[in-house]
C-alpha cells in the first residue's frame, strides 16, 4: 500500500523509508530570519537563488522572511515551476538560448516579471525579435565578468554599447547587470574574502556609475552570495543579493558561512555491517553530490567517511556503535546538487515530521 504524506506527519523522522532528505524547520527559519535581518531597511535586499533546495514552498518562506525583491534560478525551467508557483518576479542569472528555450521565456514573461542575463548582442536580438512577436517585454541584465572568468563580459565600452543595444529594441528592457563574485565565495579568510569580494564587486558598481554619466541608466546590480552577502550586500549601488546556501548549508559551505548552520540532513540506514568497525549506509552518488567530498555523519565525527562513493551506498569505516536497522543523518557535502536529486523535503521539528514539500524545481535542467 502506498503511504500518503498525511500518514507521515506525526511520525518519527527514524521512521521515513531512507534514503531521504530531512529539513529541520526551527534551522532553516532562522537562517532565513538571519539573512532577511541583514537587509531590513538596507538598499540592497535579498533575492534568494532557488539553486539551492528547488522547492517553490521554501522559495515562497524565504520572500515572507522579508527583505527579499523576488527570486533568482539558474535555468529557465526552475523560473517555469516558480511562476506556476504564484512567484511573479523572477531572475535568471544565466544567458537563455535556443529557438525553443527563447519562445518559452517570452511566454513566461508574458504570465510575470522576468529578467535574464545576456552578454552579447546576438542574446539581445534572439529575444527581442521573439518578444516583438508576441508583444511581450523582457528585462536584461548585461551579466559583467568581476574576475570569475564564467559568462560575462568586462570592458566598459563594450557594456555601454551592449545596453544601447537593449535600449534601443522595442521589446527588452535594460535594467541592468549580473555581476557574481563566485570566484571569492571559498577564499578561506573571512577578511582576505571580503576584500577581493568587494573589489571585484566595486568594478562592476563602477561601471555602471560610468553608464549612468553617459545617460544609461543601470537600475539594478544583482550578486552576491551566502559567504560574501555581508560585504557586496553592503556597497552603494548594490541593489540585489543573490544568496543560496544560506538556507538549507550544507558541511563544505558552513567552512565559510557558520553564522548559517545546516538544516539539511539525508536520513540514511545502516544496511549492512560487513567488517569489524564498518557500516554501510543505503545512499551513493545518486542519494548525494560528492563533487566536495563525502558526507559527515551527525553525531559520529570519528567515522572514516570515503572520498568516493558507490552509486547507492557509502562505506564508513571506524563506526562500530552502529548496527543493521540504525538510522543516520548524514549532513552533505553539497545540498544544491543533493537536492536535484530528491522529490521531497522531510519538514521536521523536534525529530517529528510536520510537512512535507514537494522538490517541484528537481530535475528542470532545461
Ligand atoms: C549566479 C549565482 N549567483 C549567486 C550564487 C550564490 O549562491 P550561494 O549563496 O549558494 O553561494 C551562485 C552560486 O552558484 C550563482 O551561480
Amino acid at each position: 500500500m502506498l503511504t500518503t504524506t498525511t500518514d507521515l506527519i506525526g511520525s518519527p523522522v527514524e521512521d521515513l523509508d531512507t534514503p531521504c532528505l530531512v529539513l529541520d524547520l526551527d534551522i532553516l527559519d532562522a537562517n532565513l530570519n538571519r539573512m532577511a535581518s541583514f537587509f531590513a531597511g538596507r538598499e540592497c535586499q535579498l533575492r534568494p537563488h532557488f539553486k539551492n533546495h528547488k522547492c517553490t514552498t521554501l522559495a515562497l518562506k524565504q520572500l515572507q522572511a522579508g527583505s527579499a525583491v523576488g527570486i533568482t534560478c539558474a535555468k529557465l525551467g526552475e523560473a517555469e515551476v516558480l511562476v506556476d508557483a504564484g512567484i511573479d518576479d523572477i531572475l535568471i542569472a544565466n544567458q537563455v538560448v535556443g529557438r525553443r528555450k527563447i519562445a518559452r521565456l517570452i511566454d513566461l514573461a508574458l504570465k510575470a516579471k522576468i529578467r535574464v542575463a545576456v552578454d552579447s548582442q546576438q542574446h539581445v536580438e534572439l529575444i527581442s525579435a521573439a518578444a516583438a512577436e508576441k508583444g511581450a517585454s523582457v528585462g536584461l541584465l548585461i551579466e559583467i565578468d568581476i574576475g570569475m572568468g564564467r559568462c560575462g563580459i568586462r570592458d566598459s565600452n563594450q557594456v555601454l554599447e551592449l545596453a544601447r543595444l537593449i535600449k534601443n529594441q522595442p521589446c527588452t528592457r535594460f535594467d541592468g547587470f549580473q555581476a557574481y563574485e563566485g570566484h571569492t565565495v571559498g577564499i578561506p579568510d573571512r577578511d582576505e574574502r571580503r576584500q577581493v569580494a568587494t573589489t571585484s564587486m566595486q568594478y562592476a558598481l563602477d561601471v555602471a556609475s560610468e553608464l549612468n554619466r553617459n545617460g544609461v541608466e543601470v537600475a539594478i546590480v544583482s550578486g552576491g552570495s551566502s559567504s560574501t552577502y555581508d560585504a557586496t550586500g553592503i556597497l552603494p549601488g548594490m541593489k540585489e543579493v543573490q544568496a543560496g546556501t544560506y538556507a538549507t548549508m550544507d558541511w563544505s559551505y558552513r567552512r565559510w558561512a557558520a553564522e548559517f548552520e545546516v538544516a539539511l540532513t539525508i536520513l540514511a540506514r545502516v544496511i549492512s555491517r560487513p567488517r569489524e568497525g564498518v557500516g554501510v549506509v543505503d545512499f551513493g552518488v545518486k542519494g548525494m553530490g560528492d563533487e566536495f567530498g563525502g558526507p559527515q555523519f551527525v553525531g559520529f565525527p570519528d567515522a572514516d567517511i570515503p572520498r568516493s562513493l558507490s552509486e547507492e551506498h557509502c562505506t564508513v569505516g571506524n563506526v562500530p556503535q552502529w548496527k543493521v536497522g540504525d538510522a543516520v543523518h548524514a549532513v552533505p557535502s553539497h545540498a544544491c546538487t543533493t537536492c536535484n536529486l530528491y522529490r521531497q523535503f522531510y519538514v521536521a521539528t523536534d525529530g517529528v515530521v510536520i510537512d512535507v514539500w514537494p522538490i517541484d524545481g528537481a530535475g528542470r535542467l532545461a
